[in-house]
């Protein structure tokens, strides 16, 4: 009763937001630093210099061009430095400085052939998981500084996901250059078995663009993929989600799949306890055996990473689904989710591991109980994740029973310290007590309305 009643209203809470666009960076903040007048500052915890000129710029400014050097702001002004210069913010068409406009170094890919490869579909938004049972995991508009941590507990959960990255927003510098560290992180991501997708050089809105700016957009993405990986992706996601019919048919032109998703997690806006909920009851909404999922979050959040992702794996596992990358959801072939760059034809050299290893693991905590359920995949699991009542929420020591539902290992665990609640939580050990109380209560009282 309580349970319909409670998934009546999350049901009508999605649905309110069943349409939210992937807005994930601030276009309106106002100018940090908050200036009265040109003049050179030194934004505090950054290094780079900013300027603000005493020029405008952009649609408010009857579409005045900055200066070549310089970048016109979210706020139509001209400057420099992150705020006036990063993606997707900066107004590119009229700040030649913007970081947008960069080009990455190596070998321009415009002219490489493009067949259409497999049988997955062209020139149409793809949402859906073909395959009964699965959930597609997918992180967009990395790579950024959560990108590592999140790779370690994909590793440690055993479970593999689905990136679509951006050539250079956020400040972050373009993803080829070696200073950043991200081109070894992405080759770590690809030889980790996940899937890389693109989702455009410095996340534009595709359908605001011309045609030869949406080819840029992409273009330049796989210059430095390629330059990084010796390939380049054909799974492409819309920033926005927003692809117009010119977009889809310069997209087909350009040999990618329009990659979309079904369960927009809006972790971007900083709700976990309603992303959770949206998470756990699309999946509870039908059974695994009738059909599969795609999921949205951000690797750009430091929450996504360090609580909602490990949510996200021991959720899927309970309630009885495992994970794909987001081809084996089109029942395409590795060597089609990219292309020799030379050739344009499938890059055969692709192998992805099958999505969810034989160790995979759910672990759940429930709250103020000294008891820690493992679910495991397989018979033959065995838990590296060991997770107290207590411990998981940071602030207490204490000896955590370990059961498993599936086979072999049971037993009782030794203390559950914070560091052994990371493993289970995923939790941060830096993060604050109360933040861990936060979700442990959160993640007790969900699971406490769906799993039981
Ligand atoms: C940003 O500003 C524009 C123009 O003022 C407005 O239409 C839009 O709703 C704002 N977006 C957000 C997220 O506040
Ligand atoms: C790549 O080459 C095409 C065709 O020559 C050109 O239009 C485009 O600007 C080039 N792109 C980059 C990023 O160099
Ligand atoms: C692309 O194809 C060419 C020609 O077959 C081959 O020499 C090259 O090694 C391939 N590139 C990769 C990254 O496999
Ligand atoms: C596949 O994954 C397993 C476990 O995650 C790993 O031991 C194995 O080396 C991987 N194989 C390949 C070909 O990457
Ligand atoms: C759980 O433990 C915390 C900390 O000791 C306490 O404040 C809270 O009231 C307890 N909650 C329940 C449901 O027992
Ligand atoms: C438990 O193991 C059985 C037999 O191997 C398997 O069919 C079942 O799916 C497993 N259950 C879970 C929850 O993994
Ligand atoms: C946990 O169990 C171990 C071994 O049974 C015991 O030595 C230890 O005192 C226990 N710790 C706590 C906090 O209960
Ligand atoms: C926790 O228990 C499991 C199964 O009993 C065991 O494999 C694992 O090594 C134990 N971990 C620790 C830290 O004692
Ligand atoms: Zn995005």
């Amino acid at each position: 009763m309580y349970v319909r009643l409670i998934a009546a209203v999350l049901v009508s809470v999605i649905s309110t937001y069943a349409h939210a666009v992937d807005e994930d960076w601030n276009t309106n903040a106002s100018d940090p630093l908050d200036w009265s007048s040109a003049g050179s500052k030194k934004p505090l915890g950054h290094g780079v210099l900013e300027t603000r000129s005493t020029t405008t710029c952009g649609p408010s400014a009857n579409n005045a061009v900055c200066a070549s050097n310089l970048c016109c702001g979210p706020n139509g002004v001209c400057g420099t430095g992150s705020y006036y210069c990063a993606a997707p913010s900066c107004l590119f068409q009229y700040g030649p400085a913007c970081d947008a406009n960069q080009t990455p170094t190596g070998v321009n890919t415009t002219s490489v052939p493009r067949p259409k490869l497999g049988s997955t579909q062209y020139g149409v938004s793809i949402r859906d998981c073909g395959i009964p049972g699965k959930v597609a995991l997918t992180f967009d508009d990395g790579p950024y500084i959560y990108t590592s941590a999140l790779l370690d507990i994909l590793k440690e959960k055993g479970v593999k996901a689905t990136f679509f990255l951006v050539g250079n927003n956020g400040g972050k510098g373009q993803i080829n250059d070696p200073k950043t560290g991200y081109p070894a992180l992405i080759q770590r991501m690809y030889n980790e078995g996940h899937q890389v997708g693109s989702h455009t050089w410095s996340h534009a809105d595709l359908s605001t663009l011309t045609r030869q700016q949406r080819y840029d957009q992409v273009v330049k993405n796989e210059i430095a993929l390629t330059d990084i990986l010796g390939f380049f992706p054909t799974y492409l996601r819309p920033p926005y989600e927003s692809c117009n019919a010119d977009c889809l048919n310069d997209l087909k032109d350009l040999g990618y799949h329009v990659a979309n998703y079904d369960i927009d997690t809006l972790d971007w806006q900083g709700d976990y306890t309603r992303s959770q909920s949206i998470f756990s009851s699309n999946l509870k909404s039908a059974s695994p055996s009738a059909r599969g999922f795609i999921s949205l979050a951000h690797d750009i959040h430091d929450k996504t990473v360090h609580i909602f992702a490990a949510y996200m794996i021991d959720t899927l596992l309970a309630a009885g689904y495992t994970t794909a990358l987001y081809g084996e959801c089109m029942n395409d072939p590795p060597a089609n989710w990219y292309r020799n760059s030379t050739t344009g034809e499938p890059y055969t050299g692709a192998s992805h591991n099958t999505s969810t290893a034989s160790n995979a693991k759910s672990v759940s905590v429930s709250s103020n109980s000294t008891t820690t359920s493992i679910t495991h995949s397989s018979t033959t699991a065995t838990p590296s994740a060991v997770v107290g009542g207590e411990g998981a929420f940071g602030s207490r020591t204490g000896n955590a029973t370990v059961s498993g539902t599936n086979g072999t290992a049971s037993g009782t665990n030794g203390t559950a310290t914070k560091s052994q609640a990371t493993s289970g939580m995923g939790l941060k050990s830096s993060e604050t007590a109360g933040t861990f109380f936060g979700m442990g209560l959160t993640w007790a009282i969900l699971s406490w309305l769906f799993w039981i």
